[in-house]
């Protein structure tokens, strides 16, 4: 089977495809028969060794962590999925490999695919999707009418949080240059700032959720942005997030939250419900095939891609 392997650290040039044997399940797994993936950041990090103390050095490597397909075999002690279950879901992205024709999961990283999605739509959500919902219904506690800023709304994280913000009833301000203002407008955000034009620390007193998709801000930049009992979350959590925050956040009122996406099937299947009852929708940029896996990179490394990248991994038939 193919399957994009990295052979170096660096640039996309490293990137290639190679021939390899299809995986061999154990009892618990279930092979899918792979037929889109998608490309996030972290892809990208991984390649060129930004996050080597967390996947460690070893070469060469396989890449991707969202994917949709079609299961092909299950292990015996699989009870909730089936031969031609037509699924989606995302395994962990610094040990990734959906960027393959074949690969085996556990029952906490697949669910049925959305059936008002493509599988190329349904391979853009899982990443994105899990981390966003993560955010609104486990990590944050924020209350009615809550007002929001989203930092880098038009991006994959960011069209996604600006969706199921407009759902909880949130009063959304989306940060984005003037070029997606409309496009973030379209997608319901209340007051745009261009990052341009305004500073978007420049507000006091205002949001209770500073959400930093693009993590270009800190919390102590941020503090005095936030409402009395606001919450601070940045997609890049820092030493301070991951380290000392859980005892601030004991003492102090505005909160420093950490956001560490899992893969989990009970967060798949209610992101699911949200994308079958039309209340969470993909933007997808830009469509390539795993032969132009390069170009696809590269692309995403622009940091501009409105909503995703999808990636197909073979023809639908
Ligand atoms: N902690 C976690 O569990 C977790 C999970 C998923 C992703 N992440 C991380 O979150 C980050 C964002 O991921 P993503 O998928 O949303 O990235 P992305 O899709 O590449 O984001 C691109 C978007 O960012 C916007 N942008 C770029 N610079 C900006 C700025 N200075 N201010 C405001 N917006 C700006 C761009 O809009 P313009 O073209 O208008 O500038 C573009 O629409 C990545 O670093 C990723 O690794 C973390």
């Amino acid at each position: 089977m193919k399957a994009v392997f990295m052979t170096a650290y660096g640039d996309a040039n490293c990137l290639e495809i190679r021939e390899i044997k299809k995986p061999v399940i154990d009892d618990n797994e279930i092979l899918v028969k792979v037929i889109a993936s998608s490309v996030n950041p972290v892809d990208w990090k991984v390649r060129r060794g930004d996050v080597k103390f967390i996947t460690g050095s070893k070469l060469p490597r396989q890449l991707g962590a969202d994917y949709s397909g079609v299961v092909e075999n299950t292990g015996k002690h699989v009870k909730n999925f089936n031969r031609g279950d037509e699924v989606f879901g995302m395994i962990n992205a610094f040990n990734g490999n959906t960027y393959s024709e074949f690969i085996k999961v556990r029952e906490n990283q697949i669910a049925i695919k959305p059936d008002n999605l493509n599988f190329i739509e349904a391979a853009t959500m899982p990443l994105v999707g899990l981390t966003i919902y993560q955010l609104f219904f486990q990590i944050t506690n924020l209350p009615d009418e809550a007002k929001v800023l989203i930092n880098g709304c038009s991006g994959g994280l960011g069209h996604i949080a600006v969706q199921i913000a407009k759902n909880l009833n949130f009063h959304v301000t989306g940060v984005c240059s003037a070029k997606n203002a409309s496009y973030a407008k379209s997608i319901g955000v209340d007051c745009i700032i261009d990052y341009n034009k305004e500073n978007i620390l420049a507000k006091k007193n205002t949001y209770d959720l500073f959400f930093d998709a693009v993590a270009n801000t800190s919390f102590k930049e941020a503090k005095h942005t936030l409402k009395s009992n606001g919450e601070y979350v940045s997609s890049i959590p820092s030493f301070q997030n991951l380290v000392l925050a859980p005892i601030f956040n004991l003492i102090l009122r505005k909160k420093n939250k950490k956001l560490w996406v899992k893969p989990d099937a009970e967060n798949l299947r209610s992101l699911s419900t949200l994308i079958e009852n039309k209340i969470v929708k993909p933007t997808i940029e830009k469509v390539y095939p795993i032969e132009d896996i390069i170009n696809a990179h590269r692309h995403s490394e622009t940091g501009t891609v409105v909503g995703k990248i999808a990636l197909t991994i073979r023809e639908v038939n």
